[in-house]
């Protein structure tokens, strides 16, 4: 556990818990180091297969960076890049977290909230979740590092709707948009993201890994080369591939140790 962000852990799914309950888990530069640092950690944990990322209580995912924290720690440009180099560093250890990431969104998804839910692989909201990135009325710009996901995840045309008209909009439009890939009823929130986590824990890990690792490569414009064209036949040589197999036959449930 570190400063605003708690990790736990049951068995192959870990939690990872914007935890600022008290201001709607507004994000703070240590947080962002936290985050980064527990998601690098929990990436190089070949016995983990899935991660739940959520903000603390119902109120809120997170509706982003601590406007707070403007006053002192990012008051002008050197302070921000140092600031924003944290960020971004969190980004980056969510980009390339090799297990599934399962964004449980309650309430509020805004600005830095809505840029983290964007890096997850799923995003599962309540029908009261509000979105947004309102961040032109601070006078401020969504740097590259925070843009590229939103774009990556729902265009340029939407991701420029978003930054240019500042709108909080609910989890309907959301979804409309291709922000969020399912909503539910408030009350349904944790219980779908766990079901989900389950579900992605019961598959072959390597698979998950792989299928991660593939959908990043082919966000890469530069062309494929031999060898990755054959790492994607690597599977049939793995226990899990053998396992699978053997279950389908016996019209048993496959269970994989990721090897
Ligand atoms: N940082 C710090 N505090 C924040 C915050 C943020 N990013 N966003 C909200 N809060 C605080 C509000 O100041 C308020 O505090 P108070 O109860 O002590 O007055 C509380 O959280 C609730 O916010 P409020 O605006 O009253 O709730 P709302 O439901 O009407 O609207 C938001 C919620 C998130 C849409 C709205 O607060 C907002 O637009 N926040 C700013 C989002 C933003 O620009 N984030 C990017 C920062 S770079």
């Amino acid at each position: 556990m570190s400063e605003g962000i708690a990790v736990t852990r049951d068995g192959p799914i870990a939690k990872v818990v914007l935890d600022r309950p008290d201001k709607l888990n507004a994000l703070t530069r240590t947080m962002w180091q936290a985050l980064g640092e527990a998601v690098t950690e929990l990436s190089a944990d070949d016995d983990l297969r899935c991660i739940i990322l959520r903000g603390a209580g119902d109120r809120a995912f997170s509706p982003g960076n601590d406007i707070g924290e403007f006053a002192t720690a990012r008051g002008n440009k050197t302070q921000a890049i140092a600031y924003g180099n944290v960020m971004h560093a969190a980004a980056a250890a969510l980009t390339a977290c090799r297990h599934p990431l399962v964004a449980q969104i309650h309430g509020i998804c805004v600005g830095g909230g809505l840029e983290i839910a964007a890096l997850c692989d799923i995003r599962i909201c309540g029908t009261s979740s509000r979105f947004g990135a309102p961040i032109k009325n601070l006078g401020l710009v969504m740097a590259y590092a925070e843009m590229e996901p939103l774009v990556r995840l729902v265009g340029t045309a939407i991701a420029l709707e978003i930054l240019l008209e500042g709108r909080i909009f609910d989890a309907t439009e959301a979804k409309d948009k291709g922000l969020v890939t399912r909503v539910v009823a408030d009350d349904e929130v944790a219980a779908e993201a766990a079901a989900t986590a389950e579900r992605i824990a019961e598959g072959a890990p390597l698979v998950a890994r792989w299928h991660k690792q593939f959908a990043r490569r082919l966000a890469d414009p530069r062309p494929l080369t031999a060898a990755e064209r054959d790492e994607c036949f690597d599977c049939f040589d793995t226990e899990d591939f053998r396992t699978g197999y053997a279950a389908f036959l016996a019209r048993t449930k496959p269970v994989f140790r990721g090897r």
